[in-house]
Order: structure tokens, then sequence, then C-alpha cells
């Protein structure tokens, strides 16, 4: 079995030496297989017609690839991939591994995937293996092999493709092979048993370990799991998968040095530290389905796209799927309106992709997915409204190379870190209601809203080039990574942090003498005790003063889950409990450190509340002012050495006028505006400034 080295990406990357991506990609995951081959001609010719320039192939091929083990089957994949670059499509190649074939399981009943409580999960769906199988990953390997030695030189190789979602369905695996792969982890971590004693605090309930084979994943246990263990545990699964991708990746630098490979991520996906992959990779994939009937969905499309941007920092990043139409996994699958499937196309190209991709080409006749829409729809081409915004979406896309090399220059970033999510959301916490993504919409959202574009960092990122960091609940953080960014605060950054951060280490042992240790001298204060509310509960928070705005003094905002109790050590308050034994006490702090300055909100409070709050602190750190449009607009920028463009998205169903400061060209009609335009419903506009002289 091959355990490859999980810093891989300190090696130097390999230099792409030619130019293997079209400049805007545009395409879908092609299942020839699931075709007659009297199809296949006809899918190349559409793909030419909706103007495609790549498909994404062999994603699910392994039981055809290998019928039997060691028995092989690659004509029909090489007459595929000869047609499509017949057409001048590019292929994104699939190693195939993502749902292993039946023989697997018959032959290795041990390498199929166990759930805490022991059940084993079966072939017949997909994803269906141990990420830490050795039968699994061999098969992994060797077929991997034969795919990149046969198609090395096929000229419409232009990415590798690896497996497909890991962690989609089977993120952790409690097997025998899983514990003693876990064992393994823990050495290298540890060291000594003595070392995981003490990480572990196992001094509590009588858990102390004398040898290592004594040690188990946290399977269903009579009452809360060891929590350091089960935290190595997400921590080791969330590795695991990586080892798997990093295996398929060295074999394929090996044969191809050359050739880009990635693999599709699913966003906020919880059991998955992609920041550990994402340097990994040479372009980073986004799966994306934003539910059409959540009012929420479109901003949290925008914060999984601003957080792909970010992984990518500076690499190419493609939505590598998403629906035409309507998916067929939610209750109700509602249809994306008419003009929505290209508005939130460009939502993505806005926030830096440089592809949009579709699952899937045709739409299945059979299968689980039959019901999931496609770029050919079950009606056919002639006739149909998906076909024909696929292919006005594909002509306008391919008419885009120049913005090819444009990104985002943001001036606020958010802290977001896979571990301290992990820790805070583990059992036999003082509140069951503290939620990760809860708190971090409740900042991204505000800004989303005012239009002010936002980067996703690491807690040990460079946070010099911001002027605003944003801290929601980074309960864990390690010594080093607070004094990053207290030295942050200190060279003259501003921080916004929120209640329940700083709390503990890596080990989740608790930082004493007072809540926010770490931070105590960054934030000017201690917090003495903290007090969850019941489900309903609220208090309410009064402005105590706002240099900015002497009138503000006495509004009032309500808030709710939790309060801080504070004491200061420097800091001053903003703004003050009104109800509760702590009433008057601070809620809302600032304190100038060094050149810098750190607000600290001790509550979650509503969103007039955080509106007024991120408005002030960014126009006190001078962020530039972002446009002002109406309501359920969306605008974001692009840039590059020649210009920015500014894209202009209406997610509201009725057209809407936008004031212009300057004059501005739209480059999608070639018009230049004066003062105003019209955006009509789900319209877009990408305006680039200063106008051509000379032009219409
Ligand atoms: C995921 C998978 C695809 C398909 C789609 C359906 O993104 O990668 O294979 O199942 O979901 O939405």
């Amino acid at each position: 079995m091959i355990y490859p080295d999980l810093n891989v990406s300190e090696k130097p990357q390999s230099e792409t030496k030619r130019p293997f991506l079209p400049d805007i990609i545009y395409g879908g995951d092609y299942n020839p297989e699931q075709w007659s081959p009297e199809t296949w001609e006809e899918d190349a010719r559409l793909m030419q017609e909706a103007g495609v320039n790549m498909v994404s192939l062999a994603i699910f091929s392994w039981a055809l690839l290998e019928p039997k083990p060691g028995q092989y089957d690659f004509g029909w994949l090489d007459t595929i991939l000869d047609l499509l670059n017949k057409h001048g499509i590019k292929v994104n190649l699939a190693t195939a591994t993502a749902s292993p074939p039946p023989w697997l399981a018959k032959l290795h009943p041990e390498s199929l995937p166990v759930t805490k409580e022991g059940v084993i999960w079966w072939p017949g769906g997909r994803q269906q293996y141990c990420p830490s199988s050795p039968a699994y990953r061999d098969g992994a390997a060797n077929l991997v092999r034969l795919i990149a030695e046969r198609y090395q030189n096929h000229p419409a190789l232009a990415m590798w493709h690896i497996n497909n979602e890991y962690g989609c369905h089977v993120a952790e695996c409690f097997c025998d092979q899983s514990a003693r792969s876990f064992r393994e982890w823990l050495k290298r971590r540890y060291g000594s048993i003595e070392a995981l004693n003490g990480a572990w605090a196992t001094a509590f309930w009588s858990q102390h370990y004398s040898e290592w084979d004594e040690i188990n994943p946290p399977r269903s246990a009579p009452t809360y799991a060891n929590p350091t263990q089960q935290l190595d545990f997400k921590r080791f699964s969330s590795d695991a998968l990586l080892e798997c991708f990093l295996m398929e990746r060295q074999i394929l630098k090996e044969i191809t040095p050359d050739v880009p490979v990635t693999t599709n991520f699913l966003g906020f996906l919880k059991p998955v530290n992609y920041w550990q992959w994402s340097k990994n990779e040479d372009v980073i994939a986004l799966d994306s389905y934003p539910d059409p009937t959540d009012e929420h969905s479109i901003m949290e499309a925008a914060m999984t796209y601003d957080l792909n941007r970010s992984m990518a920092a500076g690499k190419p990043w493609v939505i590598m799927e998403q629906v035409t139409s309507q998916v067929n996994w939610r209750p109700q699958n509602v249809l994306k309106r008419p003009g929505q499937m290209r508005l939130l196309s460009y939502q993505a190209v806005g926030r830096g992709a440089n592809g949009i991709m579709f699952f899937q080409w045709r739409q299945s006749r059979a299968g689980a997915e039959k019901y999931h829409g496609a770029m050919v729809p079950h009606i056919g081409t002639t006739n149909s409204r998906v076909w024909r915004e696929v292919t006005a979406l594909g002509a306008e896309l391919n008419s885009l190379s120049k913005i090819k090399d444009s990104s985002h220059k943001n001036e606020v970033a958010i802290v977001f870190d896979w571990e301290s999510w992990w820790a805070l959301e583990l059992d036999s916490k003082p509140s069951a209601d503290i939620k990760m993504m809860d708190q971090l919409k409740s900042y991204y959202e505000t800004l989303f809203k005012q239009n002010v574009n936002i980067d996703f960092v690491r807690p040990d990122s460079d946070l010099t080039p911001y002027k605003v960091v944003l801290l929601p609940n980074l309960y864990m953080v390690s010594e080093e990574n607070a004094r990053n960014i207290e030295s942050y605060v200190a060279g003259g950054g501003h921080v916004v942090m929120s209640f329940f951060s700083g709390i503990v280490n890596e080990n989740e042992h608790i930082y004493l003498g007072g809540y926010g240790a770490p931070f105590r001298k960054m934030l000017g204060l201690q917090v003495q005790e903290f007090d969850p509310y019941r489900p309903g509960q609220t208090n309410r928070l009064c402005l105590d003063q706002d240099t900015d705005n002497p009138e503000a003094e006495g509004w009032l905002f309500d808030c709710n889950l939790w309060s801080d109790l504070i004491h200061l050590e420097g800091a001053e308050t903003l703004a003050r409990y009104e109800q509760d034994f702590y009433k008057t006490q601070p809620a809302l702090t600032r304190h100038h450190f060094g050149k810098g300055v750190a607000y600290y909100l001790g509550t979650h409070a509503e969103p007039a509340f955080m509106d007024w709050l991120l408005a002030k602190v960014t126009r006190e750190a001078g962020v530039t002012p972002a446009p002002n449009v109406p309501g359920g607009v969306e605008v974001t920028t692009r840039r590059n050495e020649d210009a920015a463009y500014r894209f202009f998205l209406n997610h509201n169903s009725h057209s809407i006028e936008i004031k212009l400061d300057t004059p501005a060209r739209d480059v999608l009609t070639n018009t230049l505006y004066i003062e105003s335009f019209i955006l009509e419903g789900y319209g877009v506009a990408i305006l680039t400034q200063p106008p051509t002289p000379g032009e219409k």
C-alpha cells in the first residue's frame, strides 16, 4: 500500500508547459457509457453547437474499464477520446476511482466502509470504500497508472480529474483497518503513548492507555467519547482521504508532470479540511448546487465561491458541476427560472471562476439521477428552453477570454479554520446551538448585502494585505496563530472577533486565566464567564457611544444565543447588555492596540446590529466604499493590469435601474452607458472603465 507524503506540496509544483486549458472552460460531466455508440457522434456535434470546449470523462467508469480483476476494456474510452479530439473538445479525464466495482467488495469485503455503529455500507450506490483500505488503494493506484500511461500523450487530454467529491458520502470509516491506520497516524503525531495520554487528558474518566492497540476510533460509546480522540479522528479521517488524493496525484505527476490535476470540492464540507488539499491542486474545482427555494442560497453560493477563489490563491478555479435546471436529490426539485442559470453562472465568474461546467452533458434515461437536469435534457435539443439557455451561455463565455487573467483584490478577510470548526461543534459544550456556519454567515451575509467583497484566510495566513480581518468564533487557536493575529493588529490592522474565541489550544484544552486568554492583550479584556441562552431567549444591546455618529447613542438591538461577561482591561465599551444580572455590562468593546484596533462582540446580534458594526469598522479602516445599488443587486470586481471588470447581477425577477458615477462599457453587449443603465430581471452586465475613445 502506498502512503504518500501529506506535505507533498512543499516540494516544487510542476510547471504547466503547454496551455492545456481553454481560457474560459465550458462543458460538463460526460457519461457516454450510459448510451449506445450512435449517440456519441451526435453528442460531439451538439457539444460544438453549444460552445462546449471541455468535458469530464470516465468519473464512474471503473467497473467498465476493469470489468473483472485485472481484465481491462479501454476500447470504448479510446473511441470517445478520439471523437472528442476530432471535434476540438478537450478532456478532463477522470481517474475513475470514485466508485469501485462490485467485484472489489466480493474479493475484499474488508474494503467496505463501516459506520461508528458498526453498520457496513454495501455496493449498489457509490463511493463504498474505506479510505484506508489497502485493497481499495492498491486497486485505485493500479487503475490510475494504467489510465495515465495509456492516455498521457492523447491530444485531447487537458486535465486529470482525481476521484470525485472525496468525503461526499463516506467521510469517516470506523472499521478495523481504519483503527490500525488511526494508530499509525497517532504514532506519527505524538511519538509516544505518554504524549498521547497527555494530549487526550486520559487521566479523566480512567481512560489512560498503556499500549497503542488499546486505542480505537471513537466508535459508539455509552456517553461522550474523549473530545481530543474525536478531534484527532476527524483530523485523521480528513488526512486519510487526502492520502488517497495524493497517492493518485503522485502517479499522475510521475507520468505526466505537466498536465494539471484537480479534484472537485464541495465548498464548506465539514469533514474535509480543504486548506490542506488546495496547495496540491493545479486548478481548484467546485461543485455548486444552491437551492433555488432558499433565500439565503445566493449568499451561500457567493461565500463558497469566495472560499474557492481564496484557496486557489492565484491559480485558476472553476465550477466543475452545477445544474442547468433542477436536481433530483431534494424533497422538491424546483426549476431554475429562465435566465437564472446564466445569472448564477456569472455569479461564479464574477467571483473569479474561469470555467462553468455542469452535471451532466446528457440527461440519464435510467439510474438514480435520471430526473437530474442536464445540458441535453430528456426532450432533446429542439424546442428546449434549457438547450437554448445552454447554447447562449456557451457562446457568451467563449467570447470572454479577456477576463481570464483577472481576479479579486479585496480589503476584507474572514479567518476560517476547519479544525476550529470541528472542535467548536464537538459534543458536551456550553451550548449545542453555537454552529460555525451560522456565526460565519452572520458576518459574511452582512458584508455580502453591502457588496463588500471578501477573501477567506487561515489563522496562520499573512493578514497584512487586508484592512479588516473578521474572526467569527475562532474557538480553537494555537499560541502561534494567536500571535499572528495579534501582530497584525499591532501593525495597524482592524479585527472584529466574536464570542467563544481563543478558548482552547490544539488539544482542546482550555487556556486558563480568563476566557480568550491568548487575545487578552490585543482585546484589552478578559471574559470571566459566559451565559448560553435557552431556546427563544433574547437580550438587548444598547449602544453606548459611537464616535462617528453621536445620535446612535441609546440605539437598541436584539441579541440571542449567548452573553460573555466581560471584564475590561483597557478596552472601551461601545454597547452594553440591557437585561439580566449583567445589565449595563459591556457587550461590544473596542481596544486600540499598537497601531491597530480590535473589536470584540460578546454575543450573537441581530442583522441590523451587524450591519451597523461592520459598516462602522470598514469605514474606520478605510475600506473602499462599495457601489450604491438597489437591493438584490450583487456587485463584484475582477481586475487585471489592463482593466477592472465590474459584474452587476440582478437577483430580482424585475428590472432595475443602476446609476453610474462614470461612463462604462458592458463587455457582454459592447454598449457604452453614460449615467445609468437598466438591468433586466435576472440580468447581468459586466462593465469596464474607462471606455475606449471613439467607440459606440
Ligand atoms: C455530485 C456528483 C455528481 C452528481 C451530482 C448530482 O456533484 O459529483 O456525480 O451525482 O452530484 O447533483
